[in-house]
């Protein structure tokens, strides 16, 4: 018999008990009745599962698990099966260690480039956060394993994440923050979904209602349990009440004794308390079944794997003249400069540090693949940052400085090509903190002005979770690598693209601006006085920068490959009855070698009717094309992600009209471009005495109707002279029916509005 089909042998204290963990790490179970408690671990981008012994919250030290790229490196490579692909490996290394629910994907929006976990994030688009979010959950939960979607929602900042409230209007919330987790819920209902730190429009996200039950459960269909991040309940019984069902960590009994004396005087709904417990008991038996028989997760593969991703999402910004990749089998010496070649940061800190069963740093894989007598090295700078204390300490470190930088130069200069790894501090890079700024530290910056005035061969490779800025220095370096935070086989991955053994392909998820405050969030960003103000709506990310008309360093999208790819001209198929748009784009590989392109569809719908960007990401497929080959990709439009959300009509909706679709290689290198006509929705909206005379006579049958009304009157005259309506069409009609002389009375507009209905 199912656990769920126990619930009502518990009594009231067991439900209540089951409504929080039983340690940092797992949910109670049952004893007397034999339903065990699972065990959950972080998340996302490896499994971080404390080792036996270790302190309560892992934070420690836990078992060794493969490191694969953060989400950060995993968006960049727009590739859902690659992401799928990872999250069998993870759902893998999960059940093999007894953990039944890893806590990711992180899909939240990348609103601002400065939020401190950034790097645990896919993309500034919904779409891609959507997509290889869904990817994600579906690779984890087909071993058996559950994922709990996170941080639901609108947790945007670390800066006082536990109590400040993201103030967004309906628009962009459905269209830009919930909509990533609404393709996940709706395609893959993940086991969990974890209710984030932080208040919506004042209303704390475990505690919302409308979040958790309104839409997640009743308009999106979600089954599963609602688990609230740790620590992010502040009032227990309004949690339960709202729709969430496990509060984690353990709590000592605190919150369950709430919960229950609430249920007792009568203040909680016992079927809150049944559902929650219910939940409980659904996800054990969720647990206790399936996938027992996976042979043990193989390290090899996995770090294969790992690699695999990780040269799959580098992204190639700038290659003049060429320069890379390095020839394996050539004579160039190469100098090696900056110590994250050495010392690979390669993820970012907080609850998702894993401990890696390896670590590759580049600079070995460099040497493996050109040998040692080309290979010199230097670090150039130093990792941390921090000023010295006291004058001597810090002539000392002025010192040290100028020699790293000294000795850097020397080799530069001897060499015939040099590689600079610059990159983030890991210190300014975590959860529980934004950054304050996107500047690389100025002893790197320094020191590659240094290089370049003695050596223009130069080949930039960053590693960063954040995106940095590289205006000021990216036009004078031939080659620049965006390398981002690339698990632990970030340094095997960066080998195989610098010298050719793979091709790079990756993609930015997210604009590299050309200065802080150019981006979109700048002026309401961390906010202040505990609330967030989303003041730029859904113009997020590309969309803002399209719509501003912004110069950036480089565009959404953009990443370039050693081959070159040709576009044809589109081709829709019929529209079938799901109303979702297919179009078929010819991509020829032009080049001399292999490449995986992917191909990208925006949309834009010139002369709408409601506030939308130039262009907005609606669909993209990946391909990989042999030299010479030419190939059909088929790119699926769903209809859905052509819809706006309607705040009056409280729905979505497609805006009839013609819309352009933009095939590109990035949102601001469109290679071609098909119109189509697509029928709208009806928003359903019913005319009513508070409607506006412009609303009114919108509609083709109501300005008939009230025409015929007026005829006869001097209203009618108003009506057929363009300058008044301009002047009062923002009126509403039951008000203009008060008017001296026109005759009108709200009576026979009721009736006017009654016959159209
Ligand atoms: C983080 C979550 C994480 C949880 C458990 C929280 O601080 O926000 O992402 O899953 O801790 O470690």
């Amino acid at each position: 018999m199912a656990y769920r089909d126990r619930l009502d042998e518990l009594t009231a204290a067991e439900k209540a008990a089951l409504t929080s963990g039983a340690t940092a790490w797992t949910t109670k179970g049952v004893e007397r009745l034999g339903v065990p408690g699972v065990r959950v671990a972080d998340g996302p981008h490896g499994l971080r599962r404390p080792a036996d012994g270790a302190d309560e919250l892992g934070l420690g030290g836990s078992v060794p698990a493969t490191c694969f790229p953060p989400a950060v490196a995993l968006g960049s490579s727009w590739d859902a099966d690659l992401v799928r692909r990872v999250g069998v490996a993870l759902g893998a290394e999960a059940r093999d260690q007894g953990v039944a629910v890893l806590l990711g994907p992180g899909v939240n929006i990348k609103r601002s480039p400065l939020c401190g976990r950034n790097f645990e994030y896919f993309s500034e688009d919904p779409l891609i956060a959507g997509v290889l979010g869904a990817a994600w959950v579906a690779g984890v939960q087909s071993r058996g394993v559950g994922a709990s979607v996170k941080h639901f929602a609108a947790n945007n900042a670390e800066h006082d994440r536990f109590r400040a409230s993201s103030e967004v209007d309906p628009r962009p919330l459905r269209e830009i923050y919930l909509r990533a987790f609404q393709r996940i819920v709706t395609e893959q209902q993940p086991w969990t979904v974890m209710a984030a730190y932080n208040k919506i429009n004042g209303v704390y996200a475990t505690q919302d209602p409308w979040l958790l039950t309104t839409v997640l459960r009743e308009e999106w269909g979600f089954t599963g349990l609602v688990v609230s991040d740790w620590g992010a309940v502040d009032d227990p019984v309004a949690a339960v009440a709202a729709g969430l069902d496990l509060i984690m960590p353990s709590t000592d009994g605190r919150t369950d004794a709430l919960v229950l004396a609430a249920l007792e005087s009568g203040d909680l709904d016992p079927a809150a308390l049944d559902r929650a417990a219910g939940k409980v008991l659904e996800l054990a038996d969720r647990a206790s079944t399936g996938g027992s028989t996976d042979p043990e997760p193989d390290p090899d593969a996995h770090h294969a794997l790992a690699r695999e991703a990780a040269g799959k999402s580098v992204v190639l910004l700038r290659n003049e003249g060429g320069l890379l990749p390095l020839d394996p089998a050539g004579a160039e010496t190469i100098a090696v400069i900056g110590e994250f070649a050495r010392t690979p940061r390669y993820q970012g800190a907080g609850s998702s540090l894993i401990n890696p069963t390896r670590l590759e740093a580049a600079l070995e894989e460099i040497v493996r693949y050109a040998g040692t007598d080309r290979v010199r090295f230097a670090p150039g700078y130093r990792l941390g940052t921090e000023p010295g204390d006291g004058a001597a300490a810090e002539q000392q470190i002025g010192d040290e400085v100028s020699r790293l930088r000294e000795e850097a130069t020397t080799l530069a200069a001897e060499a015939d090509v040099v590689v600079v790894f610059l990159g983030l501090p890991a210190a300014e890079e975590s959860e529980g903190f934004d950054r304050q700024h996107l500047e690389l530290p100025a002893e790197q910056t320094t020191l590659l002005d240094a290089v370049l005035a003695v050596n223009q061969r130069v080949v930039v490779v960053l590693s960063n979770g954040g995106v940095v800025r590289v205006s000021g220095w990216q036009d004078l370096v031939p080659a620049l690598v965006e390398g981002w935070l690339l698990g632990q086989a970030g340094g095997s991955a960066l080998a195989d693209v610098l010298f050719g053994a793979v091709n790079p392909s990756g993609r930015l998820a997210e604009t590299i601006p050309l200065k802080l405050s150019d981006t979109p969030a700048y002026l309401d960003f961390p906010g202040q006085f505990g609330r967030i103000r989303y003041g730029e709506g859904i113009f997020v990310g590309h969309r803002w920068y399209d719509a501003r008309d912004l110069p950036v360093s480089f565009p959404f999208g953009h990443g370039l490959s050693y081959t070159t790819f040709e576009y044809g001209s589109p081709r829709l198929d019929p529209v079938g009855d799901d109303g979702d748009l297919r179009l078929r784009v010819p991509v020829g590989n032009t080049g001399e070698r292999a490449g995986r392109e992917v191909v990208q569809v925006y949309a834009g719908l010139p002369g709408s009717r409601i506030s939308r960007p130039p262009r907005q990401l609606v669909s993209f497929a990946v391909t990989e094309l042999a030299p010479g080959e030419t190939r059909e990709v088929e790119v699926i439009i769903g209809r859905q992600d052509l819809a706006y959300y309607h705040p009056v009509a409280g729905r979505w909706l497609v805006e009839g009209g013609r819309y352009q679709l933009e095939v590109g290689a990035s949102s601001r290198d469109i290679r071609s471009m098909i119109m189509v006509d697509v029928a709208g929705d009806d928003p359903g909206l019913r005319l009513h005495l508070g409607s506006s005379l412009g609303e009114v006579l919108a509609v083709p049958a109501a300005a008939e109707a009230l025409r015929r009304l007026v005829d006869g009157t001097p209203t009618a005259g108003m009506l057929s002279s363009p300058e008044l309506i301009a002047m009062i069409g923002s009126m509403p009609i039951g008000r203009l029916a008060g008017f001296p002389g026109s005759q009108l009375t709200p009576d026979k507009l009721e009736s006017m509005l009654e016959q159209l209905d």
